[in-house]
């Protein structure tokens, strides 16, 4: 099973970025806590900062790997270029949050990820990555 976490902007910054909301952890040391509990899944991470080097990893990845769990943080929000090639691959991809974003902003209930997803997982902190990863399973 080959999976790969896709980030999108600031998530680099986890760990010291509004802890109240995103916890204190870093991606890198979760990361490290899944690669453990799942020493069975070839999994990979990937984080920019830049809309289209996010479209290009799905590019790359989007025809030979099994699934895609897809955090494009600020951009779920903005952008129709995700969106078009989250639809233009043939992996499946899984949208996730670490934020319940429904309780927050209304900017932030809009997303151009959603519809084009198997499924959306948000809410339940670094763990909605984890739960993304059973659903492959
Ligand atoms: C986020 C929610 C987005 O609204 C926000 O822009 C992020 C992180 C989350 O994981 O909760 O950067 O995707």
């Amino acid at each position: 099973m080959k999976l790969i976490i896709i980030n999108g902007p600031n998530l680099n910054l986890l760990g010291k970025r509004e802890p109240e909301v995103y916890g204190s952890t870093t991606f890198e040391d979760y990361y490290k806590t899944l690669q453990a509990k799942y020493p069975d899944v070839d999994l990979t991470y990937f984080q920019s900062n830049i809309e289209g080097e996010l479209i290009d990893k799905l590019h790359e990845v989007g025809f030979s790997y099994d699934g895609v769990i897809l955090n494009a943080a600020a951009y779920t929000h903005t952008s129709i270029g995700i969106g078009d090639a989250v639809k233009g691959i043939e992996t499946p991809v899984i949208e996730v949050h670490i934020s319940n974003t429904h309780q927050r902003e209304e900017f932030r209930h809009v997303s151009y990820i959603s519809p084009v997803v198997k499924g959306v997982i948000l809410g339940f902190g670094l763990q909605s990555y984890d739960l993304a990863i059973q659903s492959f399973l």
